[in-house]
This record gives structure tokens, sequence and C-alpha cells, in this order.
């Protein structure tokens, strides 16, 4: 496998094979040095035509742990802001070798035209409604490491389906670990045929939202709604706001971040005790690893490979 576009790729095995890289290098983060040889003398580029934190920083710190020299370029601040086209800004990239580009870009089908224009394996950090396939595998990781078995396990995801990478990657990658996944907004941000599309039941309501295992809730993405897609956000809040009163204490929560409190979760929620946020945050790290480990340096998870990655 060259690049990671979409989380369909790599279907349950392949999930299970990062699930298990990722456990081993995490591993890293609690010695003293932080750091393993594993990409050393390697070029990973950052490349973000849109905002990010979490995405950013946790590719940059995994290709660091992992050795690899690594730049960041951000549209804003760069020859983008002049005018440059993404070919020409991938050809200037490209002269220095890179063994990887991560991308994020506003425009579904962005991370696999750059894959057929260069050698670097390219990963798709996002683009536009399409697919944000780390997500998902973290998604995955970080509730596999607190529940164990996904098999039958109810997840409902809550807020903008309709402009969410996130969703679609998530609920497939959950969906194909054996859970039941419910995706849940008003009727405007939930296109027609997206249930079936993706292997998920689909609510405009709460009522049922008890038999959930696991509530994720999804920001509001204003920025790419063209006109009127919810009255009001205070009214979107009344209606689906995940907040204490909605949720019973056996209930896990998750959200991608960035979180809007008070808009689509309760502040009360994000710092509570059913949030897995910061473990998301946490597993970030260890499955960008995992993910440039499996791309640049071979896939299987076997005793040499070990060896390899944590030398
Ligand atoms: C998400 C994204 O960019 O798709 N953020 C992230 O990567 N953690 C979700 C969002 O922006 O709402």
């Amino acid at each position: 496998m060259k690049d990671l576009i979409s989380i369909d790729q790599l279907g349950r095995a392949g999930i299970e094979r990062i699930l298990a890289r990722a456990n081993e290098v995490s591993q890293v983060a609690s010695r003293e040095v932080q750091k393993v040889p594993a990409l050393r003398g390697r070029l990973v580029a950052n490349l973000f035509y849109e905002a990010s934190t979490r995405t950013t920083s946790s590719f940059e710190l995994a290709a660091k742990r992992l050795s690899a020299d690594v730049i960041t370029l951000r549209a804003s601040g760069s020859s983008v802001e002049k005018g440059e086209s993404l070919k020409d800004t991938i050809t200037t990239l490209s002269a220095y070798s890179p063994a990887a580009i991560v991308l994020r870009h506003p425009c579904a089908g962005a991370a696999a035209l750059v894959a057929g224009w260069t050698d670097a394996a390219v990963i798709n950090a996002g683009d536009g409604a399409h697919a944000h396939p780390t997500q998902a595998l973290l998604d995955v990781h970080t509730l596999v490491n607190r529940i164990g078995d996904l098999t039958g396990k109810r997840i409902w995801i809550v807020g903008d389906i309709a402009h969410s990478r996130v969703a679609r990657s998530s609920a497939v990658a959950f969906g194909l670990m054996g859970a039941r996944v419910t995706l849940c907004g008003p009727p405007t941000l939930l296109p027609p045929g997206i249930g079936a599309a993706l292997g998920c039941e689909t609510s405009t309501s709460l009522e049922r939202l008890g038999e959930a295992d696991v509530v994720y809730g999804l920001r509001m993405q204003l920025e790419r709604m063209e006109g009127v897609a919810i009255p009001s956000l205070r009214e979107y809040s009344s209606y689906y706001m995940i907040d204490s009163g909605r949720l019973s204490s056996n209930q896990l929560v998750m959200h991608p971040g960035p979180v809007n409190r008070g808009v689509e979760i309760s502040g009360a929620v994000v710092d509570g005790p059913h949030s897995l946020i910061s473990e998301q945050v946490a597993s970030g790290v260890a499955i960008r690893m995992a993910v440039l480990f499996e791309l640049l340096a071979g896939g299987d998870v076997s005793k040499q490979h070990h060896e390899t990655v944590m030398a």
C-alpha cells in the first residue's frame, strides 16, 4: 500500500494491524528519550490547506518520534496565498524527495489526486467532507483500548453528518470492527441514503439515545455549509446537544475536536467522567506513528519489525 486515502482500503485486518502497531509504538512515549530510529533520514512533509490543531501536531510529533525530518506548510503564510496551485506546491515539495506527504485540503478527492502526482506516500489528513482515515483509526484505537471488542456495541454519531468526513470514516471503521452505528442529526444534516451507503441506521431525534454504549459528537461544520442548514445554533443545541441530562452513567462520549462547548456538547460532558476526548488526542500520536511506519517501513507486525520499531 503506497497511500492511505480512505479507511475502506484497510478493511478489518488492516485496521487491526495498525492498532497492534500503535500499541507497540505507544510504549515509546513512556521512555525517557521518546524516539526510535525507524524513519531516520527520511522526510515527512505536512501540507495543510485547512485549519488544524490536533492532526498537524500529532503528525509532526509522530514523525519526530520515528526520527524523520519534518516540514509543515500551512496554506496561510505559504506561497498558496500568492496564488500557487496545489500541483505546483506538490512539485516544489517533491524536489525535497519526501518519503510521505500528509495532506489536508477542503476539496474531496484532493489526496487521491496528489497521490497520482508524487512518488511519496500520501496520507489523507482530511479532504473536504470525504474522508479522514487516521481519525477513524484513532477513534477505534481509543474505544477498543477502553472497552475491548466492539462486536455488537452501539455507537451513535450525533451532529452535522452531512459535512463530516469524520462521520464517514469513523462510521465505516466502527462498522468494520463489528459495532452497530446510528447516524443522528437534524433532517437537513442527514443526507438521504447515507445510512445505507455507510451501513448504518439513521435517526433524526435523540429519543433512543439511551440504547447507545457510546455517543460520538460532531461539530457543526459551518465552513462547509452553504445557505442555512439549521435555523440557529441555539435551536440545534436545544434538540441535539449532548449534555448530562441526556446521558446515562454507563455511556461513553467521544468527539474528534475542536469542540464548540454548549453547541453540540456541553462543557460539563467534555470535562466529565464519560469523556474519552483526551484519550482520542493521545491515541492520535500512536496511530499516526503506526500509519507512517506501515507506509514507509513495511506492513507486518512481525518480530523482525518489532525489533526495527522498538530499537
Ligand atoms: C475534524 C476534522 O478536521 O475533520 N477535526 C480533527 O481532525 N480532529 C473535525 C472537525 O473539524 O470538526
